[in-house]
């Protein structure tokens, strides 16, 4: 049997878990994701994944740690976090919904984020966004530091939202 690299994660750590507040909660349970509302808003509304397939949405969410924002059962909210649980994570495809925003829930999942106890001790997260910088600033992120040593590779048939990238 090969060995394994690092201790199996606990139960516990594999669990998923749930934050509430009145009548919003926030919850990693994959099973309460509403994949199709997460699909129709990152293709159809969000500026930086416009026309990403169904099959794309669902890879990343089951690649990712998600995270869900509900009023009662439905959500109204997400983001999911792209990481090796070690040294790196990518805050990715945050949104709230319209209807629900000026709430502070997208303050309040940002410090679940950061005070989830599997995200930590990292020696860096990053995050790309348009015009959210100042969400972000209040859970420490800045400005790319010593940008000149950072690379991207963007895919040059890139379908999605070209805009993002001008
Ligand atoms: C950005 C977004 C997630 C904010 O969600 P929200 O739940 O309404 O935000 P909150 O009520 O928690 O407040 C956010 C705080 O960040 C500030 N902020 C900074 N940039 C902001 C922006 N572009 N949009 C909204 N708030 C912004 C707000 O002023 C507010 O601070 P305040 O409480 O001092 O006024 C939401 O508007 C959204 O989904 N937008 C579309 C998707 C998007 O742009 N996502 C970010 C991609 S990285």
């Amino acid at each position: 049997m090969p060995q394994s690299l690092s201790p199996a994660l606990s139960q516990k750590e594999r669990e998923s878990r749930t934050w509430q507040r009145g009548d919003y909660s926030i919850s990693t349970d994959r099973s309460r994701l509403n994949v199709e509302l997460i699909h129709y808003f990152l293709s159809n509304v969000s500026y930086w994944a416009a026309g990403r397939s169904r099959d794309v949405v669902e890879r990343s969410i089951e690649n990712s740690l998600p995270f869900g924002i509900y009023n009662g059962n439905d959500q109204v909210g997400f983001a999911r976090i792209v990481t090796d649980y070690a040294t790196f994570a990518w805050v990715a495809d945050l949104f709230v919904l319209p209807e629900h925003r000026g709430r502070g829930l997208s303050k309040w999942l940002m410090e679940v984020i950061v005070t989830h106890p599997r995200l930590h001790g990292f020696r860096r997260w990053v995050l790309s966004t348009k015009d959210a910088h100042g969400l972000y600033e209040r859970f420490g992120f800045i400005k790319l530091h010593r940008h000149e040593r950072w690379m991207e590779r963007p895919d040059p048939n890139l379908k999605e939202s070209p805009d993002y990238w001008r």
